[in-house]
Formats: C-alpha cells, sequence, structure tokens
C-alpha cells in the first residue's frame, strides 16, 4: 500500500502506475471510512488497474459551526480498509498542502446547488467542487467513484465534469445500508444509541414513497404528506427537507414523472442524516 502526503508524491505514484500501463481509479472520500466506500473502492479495483483513494477533511466544505474540527480522521484504520479493499495508494494531504496559501480560485455550479442541502449548508457546494477539481487534477485518474447517498453532490460533480470537459468518467454506486436501511455514512458514529434505533425511520418514509409510486401515485405533494407522517413517528426528528426533484435538473416534478430523486434531510439530536432513492417512473 502506497501512502503518499504531498501532492508530488501522489503525481509519481500515479506516474509509475501509468508507465506500466496501468488504467487508474480514484475515491476521494473524507475518511472515516465504512462499508459504503468499501464499496466504491471495490468498483473501482473492478475496474482499474490502479485505485487510488483520498483521505482528506476539506475544511472547504464546512460551514461555520459545522463539525470539521470533530469529524473523525482515524488514519490507520482507513487505510487498512482501503487496502483491504482493494486500493492500492492512499493521498492523505494537509490542509497546507491543499490550501498552501489563500484560495481565491473557486469552481462553482449554478443552479443544481441551489435545492436541497444548497439551502441549508450554503458555500457546501462550491468548497466540494473546488476540492475535487484539485483532486481530479492531482491525481488524474481515468474513472472517478461516488456515493448515491450524496445524491445531490454526484449530480453536481456529473454535471462540472461534462461541462468543463474534464477528461474522467464519473460513476456512481449504489448506497449501502445497514441491515435496517440506515443509510451508511460517517457522521451515524455520531448517533447515541437511542437515535441510533430511531434513524432507520428515514429509509421507512423513503419505502413508503416507493411503495405509493409502484401503486401508481404521482402527486408529489401527497407523497411528501405520507412521508411526513412516517417520519413523524419518530418526534426527535426534526426535518430539514422531503422533496421530490426531477433526477437531473433538481426541479420541481409534480405531477411526477421521468426519473425522480426523492431526497431527506434532517437532524437527530446534533447530528445530520441525509438519504435519498432515485425512482425511474417510466418503467412503472
Ligand atoms: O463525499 C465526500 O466525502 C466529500 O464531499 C468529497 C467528495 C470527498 C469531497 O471532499
Amino acid at each position: 500500500m502506497q501512502i503518499a502526503r504531498t501532492i508530488s508524491e501522489i503525481r509519481k505514484y500515479v506516474a509509475q502506475a501509468r508507465a506500466a500501463g496501468k488504467t487508474v481509479g480514484f475515491v476521494p472520500t473524507m475518511g472515516a471510512l465504512h462499508a459504503g466506500h468499501a464499496s466504491l473502492i471495490e468498483a473501482a479495483a473492478k475496474r482499474c488497474d490502479y485505485v487510488v483513494a483520498s483521505l482528506f477533511v476539506n475544511p472547504t466544505q464546512f460551514g461555520p459551526g459545522e463539525d470539521f474540527e470533530k469529524y473523525p480522521r482515524p488514519f490507520e484504520k482507513d487505510a487498512h480498509l482501503c487496502e483491504s479493499h482493494g486500493g492500492h495508494a492512499v493521498f492523505a494531504p494537509s490542509a497546507d498542502e491543499m490550501y498552501p496559501r489563500k484560495n481565491l480560485t473557486w469552481v462553482t455550479v449554478d443552479k443544481l446547488t441551489e435545492p436541497l442541502c444548497g439551502q441549508s449548508r450554503p458555500g457546501h457546494f462550491r468548497g466540494v467542487t473546488t476540492v475535487c477539481t484539485k483532486l481530479f487534477n492531482i491525481v488524474g485518474a481515468d474513472v472517478a467513484f461516488f456515493g448515491q447517498k450524496d445524491a445531490q453532490q454526484a449530480i453536481v460533480i456529473r454535471r462540472m465534469v461534462a461541462d468543463l470537459n474534464m477528461p474522467l468518467e464519473i460513476v456512481v454506486c449504489p448506497t449501502v445500508r445497514e441491515p435496517d436501511g440506515l443509510a451508511m455514512s460517517s457522521r451515524n458514529q455520531y448517533l447515541s444509541p437511542q437515535e441510533r434505533k430511531e434513524a432507520p425511520v428515514i429509509y421507512r418514509s423513503l419505502q413508503r414513497c416507493a411503495e405509493l409510486l409502484d401503486a401508481g401515485e404521482r402527486d408529489a405533494a401527497k407523497i411528501v404528506e405520507e412521508m411526513q407522517k412516517v417520519l413523524g413517528q419518530t418526534p426527535a426528528l426534526r426535518t430539514e427537507y422531503v422533496s421530490i426533484l426531477d433526477a437531473e435538473s433538481l426541479e420541481r416534478c409534480d405531477p411526477i414523472r421521468g426519473r425522480i430523486l426523492v431526497a431527506f434531510a434532517g437532524r437527530l439530536g446534533s447530528t445530520r442524516l441525509i438519504d435519498n432513492i432515485m425512482v425511474d417512473t417510466t418503467a412503472k
């Protein structure tokens, strides 16, 4: 397992892999890896000869009062998980390595970053798109792998790559869930035992939505109301949004048609949780 702390080290490792005729896969992460990340690394290892995972808690995507300081950074465990799922190199730079001076250059994606998490996390997606651009430029991979769990992020990144003709393919892999349906997230470890017990209500609300769609319901407002009834069974959960949007444009979609994103964000105690399902209603 190769460990790179600097940009020149990871560039050297990737250049060596390229010189050996290998294709390069990239899994950008903030560390605190779990089974969801493991599935991305495995997908990358299946598709590419040489797999790089980055472990970097990116300060520019956290707002004031968010969990940047307390975000877990279990480096040894992460490097081990990466290796045991088929990774070849870890890129774990310091904040100074990534941002050696005041950053004056930002990548922003309009429109797609406005709804959903864009409402409550101003500047978040600008931080994500900027760091991903930097990481893509540093690693120079053929394919990068993202999780469906962060659906809006994946949609934004795909669009950025297309709009800016970035020379890499974006692959989005399915959300990995705990047996009770809770989507895997590095932030799940913040939940108290009681909150952890309650958290699967989010997935139950998404399943209720899928049931209603299967039964032919196409009134988005009605479906959201039904989902809110399910979520209401857990009074400790404070919903930020439950939205049904077009899966590509992230515009409102009522009555529902085509491919849609059904997305939830909310807080249990101080932990912010997000989840979603993507449904193609044309196939139904
Ligand atoms: O999804 C994440 O973990 C982060 O937003 C990413 C893509 C690694 C950028 O910091």
